[in-house]
């Protein structure tokens, strides 16, 4: 799907889907985030259609910047949304705690699918994490953990902007734990390569495209685990590869 500033795009050309699955608080990669107006347009577009939506909400805890727009699931009670969450961002991915908030009409229909999902052995876990919750230490460690990357973003913003003299874009960055950074006209899936052999994991954005011939080229940077004193180092690194790959540009 087209993604713009205001996220994704409704496509009226296509035929309808029977589901859309989007991450509207901050489509990944590009981080945007879908505006009100559009949330509502496809929200209609579903209703009218017959469609589900699937509303991924993988990140939304943090956001650093912008007005908090609500979950499509919460913009109306009978919204045909299916809202996923996930404690893999806020905690940790092993953990492999999610959750799902379904419409009422939907509930009966899912018990089977609950049932075939839910594997023993993590009562455990659960139990934990609803201690962890009803006591008050989420909403805590979520608030630190807010700042905490606020900060850290803003750090790769300036490192980005002093050490990075490549043509390159912000493609957004109102939250989460990555920003992408489009550069255009280069070879990102080598550039990737060559970063791994500097044990530097950044994904390649024209791999996100499904129509390869008309992609953005550039790199998904994930700032969650790495800490700001690298990014310099590892920014100066990426220059150095990148250069190359542009020779021949105007
Ligand atoms: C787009 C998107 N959705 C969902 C998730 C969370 O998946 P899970 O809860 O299975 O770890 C991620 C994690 O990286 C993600 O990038």
């Amino acid at each position: 799907m087209a993604v713009d500033n205001e996220g994704m795009r409704i496509a009226d050309d296509l035929p309808p889907p029977t589901l859309i699955f989007t991450s509207p608080s901050h489509q990944y990669p590009t981080g945007r985030v879908l505006s009100v107006a559009r949330r509502l347009a496809l929200l209609e577009y579903a209703r009218q259609h017959g469609c589900w939506i699937i509303e991924d909400d993988y990140d939304s805890e943090f956001r650093f910047s912008g007005e908090p727009i609500p979950a499509m699931r919460g913009m109306d009670d009978n919204a045909p949304v299916v809202y996923l969450g996930t404690f893999s961002k806020t905690l940790f991915p092993s953990l492999r705690i999610g959750f799902m908030v379904l419409p009422p009409m939907l509930v009966e229909a899912a018990q089977p699918a609950i049932r075939a999902l839910l594997r023993g052995g993590h009562r455990a876990e659960q139990r934990a994490l609803a201690s962890f919750i009803e006591e008050g230490h989420y909403a805590r460690h979520l608030a630190a953990m807010r700042r905490l990357y606020r900060k850290r973003q803003a750090q790769l913003r300036a490192a980005l902007e002093e050490e990075l003299s490549v043509p390159h874009q912000l493609m957004a960055g109102e939250g989460g734990l990555h920003m992408t950074v489009a550069i255009d006209g280069i070879d990102d899936v080598s550039l990737v390569r060559q970063a791994r052999a500097h044990q530097m994991t950044p994904s390649a954005l024209s791999t996100f495209y499904l129509d390869r011939q008309h992609a953005r080229t550039g790199l998904v940077l994930g700032y969650g685990n790495t800490s700001a004193s690298q990014f310099a180092p590892a920014i100066r690194t990426l220059q150095r590869l990148i250069a190359p790959l542009r020779r021949g540009q105007g």
